[in-house]
Protein backbone atom coordinates (compact mmCIF):
# COMPACT_ATOMS: atom_id res chain seq x y z
CA UNK A 1 0.00 0.00 0.00
CA UNK A 2 1.34 3.43 -1.12
CA UNK A 3 -0.39 6.84 -0.40
CA UNK A 4 1.15 9.75 -2.32
CA UNK A 5 0.48 12.73 -0.07
CA UNK A 6 0.89 13.22 3.31
CA UNK A 7 -1.64 16.04 3.25
CA UNK A 8 -5.54 14.44 3.95
CA UNK A 9 -7.70 15.65 1.11
CA UNK A 10 -10.74 17.88 2.73
CA UNK A 11 -13.80 16.26 3.30
CA UNK A 12 -15.82 16.77 0.15
CA UNK A 13 -18.84 14.85 -1.07
CA UNK A 14 -15.99 13.27 -3.43
CA UNK A 15 -16.10 10.07 -5.87
CA UNK A 16 -14.07 7.09 -5.59
CA UNK A 17 -12.67 6.18 -8.73
CA UNK A 18 -11.09 2.82 -8.97
CA UNK A 19 -7.92 2.41 -11.93
CA UNK A 20 -5.72 -0.24 -12.52
CA UNK A 21 -4.97 -2.88 -15.13
CA UNK A 22 -7.58 -5.49 -16.10
CA UNK A 23 -7.94 -8.05 -14.08
CA UNK A 24 -6.87 -6.01 -10.40
CA UNK A 25 -10.78 -6.47 -9.43
CA UNK A 26 -11.88 -3.30 -9.44
CA UNK A 27 -15.21 -4.49 -10.17
CA UNK A 28 -14.92 -7.09 -7.53
CA UNK A 29 -13.68 -4.18 -5.29
CA UNK A 30 -16.18 -2.14 -6.15
CA UNK A 31 -19.19 -4.41 -5.26
CA UNK A 32 -17.75 -4.71 -2.34
CA UNK A 33 -16.90 -0.20 -1.26
CA UNK A 34 -20.84 -0.43 -2.19
CA UNK A 35 -21.99 -2.87 0.05
CA UNK A 36 -19.60 -1.25 3.05
CA UNK A 37 -20.49 2.13 1.63
CA UNK A 38 -24.25 2.05 0.54
CA UNK A 39 -22.45 4.44 -2.65
CA UNK A 40 -23.92 3.26 -5.75
CA UNK A 41 -21.95 1.88 -8.40
CA UNK A 42 -20.77 3.03 -11.71
CA UNK A 43 -19.41 0.67 -13.81
CA UNK A 44 -17.90 2.24 -17.08
CA UNK A 45 -17.27 -0.31 -19.52
CA UNK A 46 -21.08 -1.75 -18.66
CA UNK A 47 -22.50 1.92 -18.97
CA UNK A 48 -20.90 2.52 -22.36
CA UNK A 49 -21.93 -0.89 -23.29
CA UNK A 50 -25.44 0.14 -22.06
CA UNK A 51 -25.35 3.71 -24.16
CA UNK A 52 -23.85 2.19 -27.45
CA UNK A 53 -25.95 -0.92 -27.55
CA UNK A 54 -22.88 -3.26 -28.43
CA UNK A 55 -20.57 -5.49 -25.73
CA UNK A 56 -17.02 -3.77 -26.15
CA UNK A 57 -15.56 -6.11 -28.47
CA UNK A 58 -17.98 -5.45 -30.70
CA UNK A 59 -17.14 -1.46 -30.37
CA UNK A 60 -13.47 -2.40 -30.70
CA UNK A 61 -13.94 -4.16 -34.05
CA UNK A 62 -17.04 -2.26 -35.66
CA UNK A 63 -15.23 1.30 -34.22
CA UNK A 64 -11.96 0.90 -33.01
CA UNK A 65 -10.02 1.67 -29.59
CA UNK A 66 -9.76 5.50 -30.62
CA UNK A 67 -13.55 5.80 -30.79
CA UNK A 68 -13.73 3.85 -27.65
CA UNK A 69 -11.22 6.19 -25.82
CA UNK A 70 -13.30 8.91 -26.68
CA UNK A 71 -16.32 7.29 -25.17
CA UNK A 72 -14.40 6.82 -22.06
CA UNK A 73 -13.85 10.25 -21.98
CA UNK A 74 -17.08 11.46 -22.54
CA UNK A 75 -18.47 9.33 -19.56
CA UNK A 76 -16.00 10.71 -17.13
CA UNK A 77 -16.68 14.11 -18.02
CA UNK A 78 -20.54 13.65 -17.35
CA UNK A 79 -19.27 11.02 -14.36
CA UNK A 80 -17.50 14.52 -12.07
CA UNK A 81 -20.67 15.91 -12.51
CA UNK A 82 -21.81 13.37 -10.04
CA UNK A 83 -21.70 12.74 -6.36
CA UNK A 84 -20.30 10.13 -3.86
CA UNK A 85 -20.39 7.42 -6.13
CA UNK A 86 -18.36 4.37 -6.94
CA UNK A 87 -16.42 4.43 -10.24
CA UNK A 88 -14.98 1.09 -11.73
CA UNK A 89 -12.85 2.47 -14.63
CA UNK A 90 -11.72 0.57 -17.84
CA UNK A 91 -8.25 -0.16 -17.21
CA UNK A 92 -7.47 2.17 -19.97
CA UNK A 93 -8.72 4.77 -18.45
CA UNK A 94 -5.61 6.16 -17.04
CA UNK A 95 -4.27 6.67 -20.04
CA UNK A 96 -4.83 9.72 -21.07
CA UNK A 97 -4.34 13.02 -19.06
CA UNK A 98 -7.45 14.79 -19.51
CA UNK A 99 -9.55 11.52 -17.87
CA UNK A 100 -7.52 11.94 -15.08
CA UNK A 101 -7.96 15.49 -14.68
CA UNK A 102 -11.54 14.46 -14.94
CA UNK A 103 -11.43 12.23 -11.94
CA UNK A 104 -9.38 14.29 -9.98
CA UNK A 105 -12.14 17.32 -10.11
CA UNK A 106 -14.51 14.94 -8.23
CA UNK A 107 -13.30 12.57 -6.77
CA UNK A 108 -9.33 10.23 -5.47
CA UNK A 109 -8.16 8.31 -7.56
CA UNK A 110 -7.74 4.66 -5.98
CA UNK A 111 -4.56 2.42 -8.05
CA UNK A 112 -5.25 -1.39 -7.47
CA UNK A 113 -2.25 -3.34 -8.88
CA UNK A 114 -1.47 -6.84 -9.22
CA UNK A 115 1.44 -9.18 -10.52
CA UNK A 116 1.03 -10.41 -14.32
CA UNK A 117 0.50 -13.96 -12.54
CA UNK A 118 -2.39 -12.97 -10.63
CA UNK A 119 -3.73 -11.10 -13.70
CA UNK A 120 -3.39 -13.87 -16.15
CA UNK A 121 -5.14 -16.48 -13.74
CA UNK A 122 -8.19 -13.87 -13.30
CA UNK A 123 -8.52 -13.56 -16.95
CA UNK A 124 -7.53 -16.52 -18.45
CA UNK A 125 -11.90 -18.05 -19.25
CA UNK A 126 -12.53 -13.70 -20.24
CA UNK A 127 -13.35 -13.27 -24.10
CA UNK A 128 -14.77 -9.71 -23.48
CA UNK A 129 -10.88 -7.92 -23.52
CA UNK A 130 -10.17 -7.51 -27.11
CA UNK A 131 -6.18 -5.92 -25.67
CA UNK A 132 -5.66 -9.35 -24.33
CA UNK A 133 -7.05 -11.17 -27.21
CA UNK A 134 -4.31 -14.01 -28.19
CA UNK A 135 -2.44 -11.93 -25.58
CA UNK A 136 -2.76 -14.32 -22.55
CA UNK A 137 0.38 -15.05 -21.46
CA UNK A 138 2.59 -12.99 -18.48
CA UNK A 139 5.08 -12.09 -20.88
CA UNK A 140 2.53 -10.07 -23.23
CA UNK A 141 0.84 -8.87 -20.16
CA UNK A 142 4.22 -7.92 -17.96
CA UNK A 143 4.63 -5.42 -20.92
CA UNK A 144 1.72 -3.64 -21.33
CA UNK A 145 1.78 -3.23 -17.91
CA UNK A 146 4.99 -1.95 -18.38
CA UNK A 147 4.14 0.56 -20.75
CA UNK A 148 1.11 1.64 -18.56
CA UNK A 149 2.84 1.48 -15.05
CA UNK A 150 4.05 5.08 -15.44
CA UNK A 151 0.54 6.77 -16.22
CA UNK A 152 -1.35 4.24 -13.53
CA UNK A 153 0.85 5.95 -10.82
CA UNK A 154 1.03 9.19 -11.72
CA UNK A 155 -2.75 9.29 -11.61
CA UNK A 156 -2.83 7.39 -8.12
CA UNK A 157 -3.78 8.89 -4.81
CA UNK A 158 -3.68 5.57 -3.19
CA UNK A 159 -1.87 2.64 -4.25
CA UNK A 160 -3.48 -1.04 -3.48
CA UNK A 161 -1.94 -4.44 -4.23
CA UNK A 162 -3.91 -7.07 -4.52
CA UNK A 163 -2.46 -10.33 -4.79
CA UNK A 164 -3.50 -13.04 -2.76
CA UNK A 165 -5.91 -10.65 -0.96
CA UNK A 166 -9.95 -10.83 -0.71
CA UNK A 167 -12.29 -8.33 -2.07
CA UNK A 168 -12.82 -7.32 1.48
CA UNK A 169 -9.74 -6.96 2.35
CA UNK A 170 -9.25 -4.86 -0.08
CA UNK A 171 -12.03 -3.03 0.61
CA UNK A 172 -10.66 -2.55 4.02
CA UNK A 173 -7.45 -1.20 2.70
CA UNK A 174 -8.91 1.00 1.03
CA UNK A 175 -11.06 2.63 3.53
CA UNK A 176 -8.31 2.69 6.29
CA UNK A 177 -6.16 4.62 3.90
CA UNK A 178 -8.29 6.94 2.18
CA UNK A 179 -6.24 10.19 1.90
CA UNK A 180 -9.76 11.90 3.36
CA UNK A 181 -10.46 13.71 6.53
CA UNK A 182 -14.40 11.46 6.69
CA UNK A 183 -15.06 8.56 8.53
CA UNK A 184 -17.54 6.06 7.37
C1 LIG B 1 -9.27 -2.03 -21.31
C2 LIG B 1 -9.83 -2.59 -20.19
C3 LIG B 1 -11.21 -3.10 -20.14
C4 LIG B 1 -12.07 -2.39 -21.19
C5 LIG B 1 -11.42 -2.48 -22.53
C6 LIG B 1 -10.03 -1.85 -22.57
C7 LIG B 1 -7.87 -1.55 -21.25
O1 LIG B 1 -11.76 -2.88 -18.85
O2 LIG B 1 -12.27 -1.05 -20.85
O3 LIG B 1 -11.36 -3.83 -22.90
O4 LIG B 1 -7.46 -0.79 -22.14
O5 LIG B 1 -7.16 -1.90 -20.29
P1 LIG B 1 -11.35 -3.76 -17.55
O6 LIG B 1 -10.12 -3.16 -16.98
O7 LIG B 1 -12.52 -3.59 -16.66
O8 LIG B 1 -11.16 -5.14 -18.01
Amino acid sequence: MNTKNTAKIPALPYNLFLIGFMGTGKSTVAAELNRLLLRPVLEMDAEIERQQGMSIPEIFSRYGEAWFRDLETRLLVEVQKGQKRIISCGGGVAMRKKNVCEMKKSGVVILLTALPETILARVQDDNNRPLLKNRKNTADIAALMASRNAAYTDAADLTIATDGKTAAQIAQEILKNLPIETTF
